[in-house]
């Protein structure tokens, strides 16, 4: 069998999460099901946040109300806290994903409470999921340094992960949320947290402030990682990391992995069309390489 790279597509929602300009209810569904056409299994709908923290997504039952759930695509929302996931459930959601930081600055800045904190809020969330057989992925953000407080030691991401492993992730996403991160460090992040949690129950997330996620994930994908999250043309950013930009574009993902003899499922022609969509939608290029030549192609 072929190798294969699972890309968790996350374009509705962190990549819509820091967008200014207001969004249309009716262009996220239309995103949404534009991105389940293309063959991609795991997309990033939503978020049940704090409608406060997060203005951009507070029609996050709307949207769930409004796309087609395609059989064998899931289709996970961001939730904080129980509130977060009674309101998911409310709206249909079946798989959830929690989200803390390796950085203590970043989780107060972000979530407003400790890491700690954070995690303990979760185990509820956690205990419901597991009667009502809901799947939960688990993201630990700033592996690679953070806005406010500079370094990160790996042995905070390697004990935040474990935590979320143990207490029954399914998956642990390793987030470079400002995009800092370059291939060897990437690559020695993972290896440190694959020591403690199985290699096969990590994700990598790399944003590309620095235009260094493709190679992050290349390097994390050379080290056994099966799993990578990404967002159509390139969009992507979180309100409360400063500086952080887009996440790896999807398409330029696609491309890379499908040159590297690792199929991913995805028509690369039907993304690159629904990422230039989504930027037309936005009113700026895409920001996806792959995007852009393929137009032309
Ligand atoms: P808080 O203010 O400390 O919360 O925020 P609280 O529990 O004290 O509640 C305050 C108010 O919020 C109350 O309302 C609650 O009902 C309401 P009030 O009584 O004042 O009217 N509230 C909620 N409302 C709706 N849904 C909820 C919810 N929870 C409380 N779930 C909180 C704490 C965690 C809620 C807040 O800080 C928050 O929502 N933060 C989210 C920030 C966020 O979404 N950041 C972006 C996502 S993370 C990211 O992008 C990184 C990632 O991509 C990986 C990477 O790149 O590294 C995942
Ligand atoms: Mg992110």
């Amino acid at each position: 069998m072929a190798d294969f790279v699972r890309i968790v597509e996350v374009a509705p929602r962190d990549g819509l999460q820091n967008e200014a300009r207001h969004v249309a209810t009716a262009d996220k569904i239309a995103l949404v099901d534009r991105l389940s056409a293309t063959g991609l299994r795991s997309i990033e709908a939503t978020s049940f946040v704090s409608p406060r923290w997060v203005p951009q997504l507070a029609d996050a039952a709307e949207v769930m109300a409004g796309i087609v759930r395609r059989p064998g695509v899931s289709y996970p929302v961001l939730v904080p806290n129980e509130q977060g996931y009674a309101r998911a459930r409310a709206a249909g959601a079946e798989e959830v994903a929690v989200f803390t930081a390796a950085s203590e600055a970043f989780a107060r800045k972000n979530i407003n409470a400790s890491i700690d904190t954070s995690i303990d809020r979760f185990a509820p969330v956690l205990a419901r999921a597991a009667r009502d057989g809901v799947r939960v992925r688990g993201y630990v953000s700033t592996v690679l340094g953070c806005p406010y407080q500079g370094e990160v030691p790996l042995t905070e991401v390697v004990r935040v992960a474990r935590r979320l492993h143990a207490m029954g992730c399914y998956e642990i996403s390793l987030g470079d949320t400002i995009g800092v991160g370059t291939p060897r460090k990437a690559r020695a992040m993972l290896r440190a947290v694959a020591a403690e949690v199985p290699m096969a129950a990590l994700a990598v997330h790399f944003h590309d402030t620095y235009g260094q996620a493709l190679a992050n994930v290349a390097a994390c994908v050379e080290a056994g990682v099966r799993v990578a999250d990404s967002a159509v043309a390139g969009t992507g950013g979180c309100p409360y990391a400063r500086g952080a930009s887009g996440n790896a574009a999807s398409e330029d993902l696609v491309y890379m992995l499908h040159g590297m003899g690792i199929d991913t499922g995805i028509d690369l022609e039907a993304l690159a069309e629904t990422g230039r969509w989504l930027a037309a939608r936005l009113g700026r290029p895409t920001g996806s390489k792959a995007g852009q030549a393929l137009a032309h192609a």
